[in-house]
């Protein structure tokens, strides 16, 4: 038995996963007070079974509090265990100490997620330096993989895709989002030199000049690796290309700085809500969620 609860802006979704899995969401409310400090409100019940707070994690130092309160709430309603349904796992890029004196962020927050949670859903974390979630998270979890759903998009949309990954490590998704769509890939090489710098090796497309380019990748935050990646296409004269990931942050103008880059499309999963979200993941998640609590 699972009842969820829907963090500030979850409710779509949280109902999507209700609706999958045939369960109730508990009617819940968080309130800001004006000195920036926060208040919830569980408003039923939670009869002894488990609990799934539904909240993707983006901008998350605005939320963990919240997210935090609510698990004790949720608890103090009787709830048998209390998990954690977040789309989005934040944090998850911070994986090595760059310079003297940084702590790796990754660790110290799956470590207090951990503490605070029975369990976790997630979707494609970031995992780059830290190859596994177990590594850092000690909690019973399960890792939404969103590639079939990207390729199924990918095949039904574009003319002859050739997938572009970034950098090395999205070769992870570029390439099983490639394999199950049947299109070639290639991947770039990246260096990112400040938050919003990037440089980008792109090696001659000649050979696909009758593709469409499609960029695959599991986050646009600033959007300036993808930007970056146009610029190159464009210089080498390919079609308009296709801008497809995973997690939707778009940390201020980014999405429109990437419609102004020549973006032809743009499209994004539900794991954070965004007018590019075209592809749902609601199934996978759901599916996810049993077999978890199975
Ligand atoms: C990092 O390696 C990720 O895979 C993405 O490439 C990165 O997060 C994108 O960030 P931005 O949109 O700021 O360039």
């Amino acid at each position: 038995m699972i009842a969820l609860i829907a963090m500030p802006g979850n409710e779509p979704l949280a109902d999507a996963l209700a609706a999958e899995l045939g369960c109730e969401r508990l009617a819940a409310e968080v309130h800001r007070f004006p000195d920036g400090e926060s208040k919830v409100r569980l408003m039923q019940e939670a009869a002894g079974g488990d609990v799934g707070i539904v909240c993707t994690l983006d901008r998350p130092d605005d939320k963990f509090i919240a997210l935090f309160l609510m698990a004790h709430a949720a608890r103090e309603a009787g709830a048998h265990r209390v998990g954690l349904i977040a789309p989005y796992l934040p944090y998850m890029r911070q994986d090595h100490r760059f310079r003297t004196g940084e702590t790796i962020s990754a660790q110290h927050v799956a470590t207090w997620i951990s503490s605070q949670l029975d369990w976790l859903i997630t979707v494609d974390p970031h995992l780059h330096r830290i190859a596994q979630l177990s590594q850092i998270y000690t909690i019973a979890h399960r890792v939404v993989r969103a590639a079939p759903e990207l390729a199924r998009w990918i095949q039904a949309h574009i003319d002859r895709p050739l997938l572009i990954g970034p950098d090395q490590e999205s070769e992870q998704w570029v390439g099983e989002v490639a394999a199950l769509a049947s299109a070639p890939h290639v991947l770039l090489t990246k260096t990112r030199l400040a938050d919003r710098q990037v440089r980008l090796t792109l090696p001659s497309l000649d050979r696909w000049r009758e593709h469409t380019p499609v960029l695959v990748d599991d986050i646009i935050s600033t959007g300036h690796t993808m930007i970056e990646a146009l610029r190159q296409l464009s210089d080498q004269a390919m079609r308009p290309a296709v801008c497809v990931a995973i997690h939707a942050i778009f940390a201020q103008t980014a999405y429109t700085d990437l419609q102004n880059a020549g973006a032809h499309r743009i499209v994004t999963t539900n794991t954070i809500a965004h007018r590019s979200n075209d592809i749902r993941l609601d199934a996978l998640m759901a599916q996810s969620l049993r077999a978890l609590l199975a």
